[in-house]
């Protein structure tokens, strides 16, 4: 009982933390226009409000069928991961966002750190709905992303990809 009103104020926060931080975001990237210099402006302020492992953009190669790292915040990661493969991969061919509680029973999951134990991968898409990129962010803690995150993280990366990459 006490656990279930504990995860529920948890959630409250985080949902509360997004809806200050989203305006903030755009205010923040306002008048720019470069996709970087906007990735690596929301990666640096999302890292540093939420403090999780690894945060960061992979970006469609389609020269190579391959995710390319982009702007990110935390350890060094994987510079490239193909069409369908790990958890990146995977929400890019599925176009669709992952939720994983638990690296280890995500078959195909690539550790890039070892110490990530739970993560969330949110495509990035144009206006046609195609899969720009995605957004990827790792955590220390077993079951640490929520529906709560995946709706206002879908929101952000609604907003970037029709706002800036398409
Ligand atoms: N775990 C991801 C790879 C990227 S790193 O975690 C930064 C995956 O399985 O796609």
């Amino acid at each position: 009982m006490s656990e279930t009103i504990a995860i529920s104020a948890q959630k409250h926060q985080t949902e509360a933390i997004f809806k200050e931080l989203i305006p903030q975001l755009k205010q923040l990237v306002l008048n720019e226009t470069n996709p970087t210099a906007v990735m690596a402006t929301l990666a640096a302020a999302l890292h540093g409000v939420f403090q999780d492992h690894w945060l960061g953009f992979y970006l469609v190669d389609k020269t190579r069928n391959e995710l390319v790292v982009g702007p990110f915040q935390g350890p060094l990661a994987c510079l490239r991961i193909p069409f369908g493969k790990g958890v990146c991969g995977t929400a890019w061919k599925e176009n669709r966002t992952i939720v994983v509680e638990d690296v280890d029973t995500f078959e195909g999951h690539i550790a890039c750190s070892s110490l990530s134990k739970s993560e969330i991968v949110v495509p990035i898409r144009n206006a046609s709905g195609e899969v720009l990129g995605v957004l990827d962010v790792d955590s220390i803690h077993i079951g640490h992303f929520n529906q709560i995150h995946a709706a206002y993280l879908e929101e952000i990366c609604a907003w970037l990809g029709t706002t800036y990459l398409s």
